[in-house]
């Protein structure tokens, strides 16, 4: 019904409305917030920026989903989680994953190993630090390095983060993941499935057909999350073939009911990584 001339003025009063009502619901969940579960609830801001989700008990159910299924993916690519040395969730934002593999809430079956989270979002990280214990949390800059040392991870896992990143963004942190990884360790990470290609419009469709890669832009959540963090979409071929340079037995895990789905691949022994990453 808006006229074209006026429909970035109208998008942008719209987008502006929905930021105020986001921010009247976060104020009034964090006065009624009640966890069912008796754990440490992240403020309504923090567990948005995760998931787009306000209530408490989505937030907690979808992390321990996302818990178990690395778990599960990490044993279908031949890796036992409890078993590993150190695992890292990159972009691990307020804990809603790895909060489930750390002693107040996991099995005693993970306790040999250590967990670390690592987020651009320092606001996400002190709540962390403050909250879930037994893991090991840090800030880290918009652009590597990290300040890892080489071959220090044995399972990297990533839930949600390269959806969000362009291109030149994703290619710095898979070459810096790659370098933190031990040779035979594993990445998991997700990317947007075919399920989730439709809300994208007619030129950001032939964008991914054409290049594999497709970065939408927009104001909607502006303040809310920083102007860098978009929304990206990539076909699986051009994830395998991404990921090729460095990494061999790369699987990708439809999840039913989801419209993320997991790619996992193994760190290839130095000699054999192209560097084209
Ligand atoms: C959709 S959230 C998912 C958070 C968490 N993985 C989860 O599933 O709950 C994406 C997260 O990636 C983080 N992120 C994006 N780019 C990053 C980067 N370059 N380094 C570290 N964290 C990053 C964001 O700050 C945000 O917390």
């Amino acid at each position: 019904l808006v006229p074209p001339a006026l429909r970035p003025a109208a998008k942008a009063v719209y987008h502006r409305l929905f930021r105020i009502q986001l921010h009247i619901r976060f104020w009034l969940a964090d006065r009624l917030r009640t966890s069912q579960s008796g754990l440490p609830v992240p403020p309504a801001i923090l567990r948005y920026r995760v998931s787009e989700l306000i209530p408490v008990e989505p937030f907690l159910r979808i992390g321990e989903g996302c818990a178990i299924l690395m778990r599960q993916l990490a044993y279908e690519m031949g890796i036992d989680l409890t078993k590993a040395g150190r695992v890292l969730d990159f972009g691990c934002g307020c804990g809603r994953t790895i909060r489930w593999f750390l002693p107040d809430a996991a099995d005693p079956e993970y306790s040999g190993v250590e967990f670390h989270g690592v987020d651009v979002d320092a606001q996400a990280i002190a709540w962390c630090k403050e909250h879930l214990h037994g893991g090991h949390f840090s800030a880290n800059p918009l652009l590597p390095p990290l300040s890892y040392p080489p071959e220090f991870f044995d399972v990297i896992y990533c839930f949600s983060v390269f959806t969000h990143l362009d291109e030149a963004m994703q290619d710095l942190w898979l070459a810096e993941l790659g370098r933190i990884l031990k040779p035979g360790g594993l990445l998991l990470m997700t990317v947007h499935a075919e399920s989730a290609v439709e809300i994208l419009d007619e030129a950001q469709k032939s964008e991914l057909q054409l290049r594999g890669f497709a970065h939408a832009r927009s104001q909607k959540l502006s303040g809310l999350v920083p102007d860098w963090y978009q929304t990206t979409w990539h076909s699986r071929e051009y994830i395998v073939s991404r990921l090729a340079a460095k990494f061999g037995d790369i699987r990708y895990f439809e999840i039913p009911g989801s419209h993320q789905a997991v790619v996992g691949a193994i760190l290839l022994p130095l000699r054999r990584q192209s560097c084209q990453l």
